[in-house]
C-alpha cells in the first residue's frame, strides 16, 4: 500500500480549542471536515493522547479555528508540538471565547466554528467527535492554509506557483503517518536508530513515510 497516496487528500489546518474546569487548551489538527449541511455538522478526529482530546471528551464542546496563510510557523509549533499538560499555550496569544467558554485564537485565523459534540466514536488510537455547528463566523478575508501549503512553508518556501515547482524538487521529507509530525532533526532520517520514535505520538520509525 502506498500510504503517501493519502497525502493527496486535501486538508486544512485548524486549531481545536476547549476549556474544562478552568483549564483552557488547544492543539493543531488537520482532521476536521464538514459532514452535513442541514443541519450543519462537522467531524473532528483527534489522537487520544492529545490533552485537548481528553478535555473535549469531558466538556462536550470545542472551537475549530481555521488557520490563514498568515499563520506563523512558530504558532503551529507552539500549539502542535508541545502539550498543554506542561504549559499554558495561550500565554502569549490573544484569544476570545465562544458561548460555551471555549477559547479560540483571533490573530491570523480566518474563521471560527463553535461545536457541540453529539457523538464520540472510539477509533482505538483516536476519538472521532461528531459535532453540531452551533455558531460560525469569519475572522478575516485571508486565504485558509492547506496542509500542502504548510509543508511548503515549513521547508522555507512561500506559497505560489514558482515555489511549488521548487518544493517539488526539494529533498524527501519524512512524515509520521499517525500524527503528521514532520521529522526536522539534523541527523538524516535514514540514519536514525531503529528505536527512534515519533516525538509527538510515540510510534516507531516504520510508521514514517517519505513524501
Ligand atoms: C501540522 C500538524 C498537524 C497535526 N494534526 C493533528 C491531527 O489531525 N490530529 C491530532 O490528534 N493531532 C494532530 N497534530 C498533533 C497535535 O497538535 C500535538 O500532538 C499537540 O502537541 C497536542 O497538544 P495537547 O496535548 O496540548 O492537546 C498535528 C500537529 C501538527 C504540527
Amino acid at each position: 500500500m502506498e500510504l503517501s497516496a493519502l497525502f493527496k487528500l486535501s486538508y486544512g489546518l485548524f486549531i481545536a480549542g476547549t476549556e474544562f474546569e478552568g483549564k483552557k487548551n488547544a492543539c493543531v489538527i488537520n482532521t476536521a471536515a464538514q459532514a452535513t449541511a442541514e443541519p450543519a455538522r462537522m467531524i473532528v478526529t483527534m489522537l487520544k493522547s492529545d490533552y485537548t482530546a481528553s478535555l473535549i471528551e469531558k466538556k462536550g464542546s470545542l472551537t475549530i479555528s481555521v488557520m490563514s496563510l498568515k499563520t506563523p510557523m512558530t504558532l503551529i509549533q507552539d500549539f502542535g508540538m508541545r502539550s498543554g499538560r506542561d504549559c499554558d499555550k495561550f500565554e502569549n496569544y490573544p484569544f476570545c471565547t465562544d458561548a460555551f467558554g471555549n477559547p479560540y485564537l483571533t490573530d491570523t485565523m480566518t474563521a471560527v466554528m463553535s461545536l457541540r459534540v453529539e457523538n464520540t466514536i472510539d477509533l482505538e488510537t483516536h476519538l472521532l467527535f461528531v459535532c453540531m455547528v452551533e455558531d460560525a463566523g469569519n475572522l478575516s478575508d485571508e486565504k485558509p492554509m492547506t496542509y500542502a501549503d504548510y509543508r511548503i512553508l515549513k521547508s522555507g518556501g512561500s506559497v505560489g506557483e514558482s515555489v511549488k515547482e521548487e518544493a517539488a524538487e526539494a529533498p524527501k521529507k519524512y512524515v509520521c503517518t499517525v500524527c503528521h509530525y514532520e521529522y526536522d532533526g539534523d541527523v538524516p532520517f535514514e540514519e536514525l536508530p531503529d528505536d527512534y520514535v515519533c516525538p509527538i505520538c510515540g510510534v516507531g520509525k516504520d510508521m514514517f513515510e517519505a513524501v
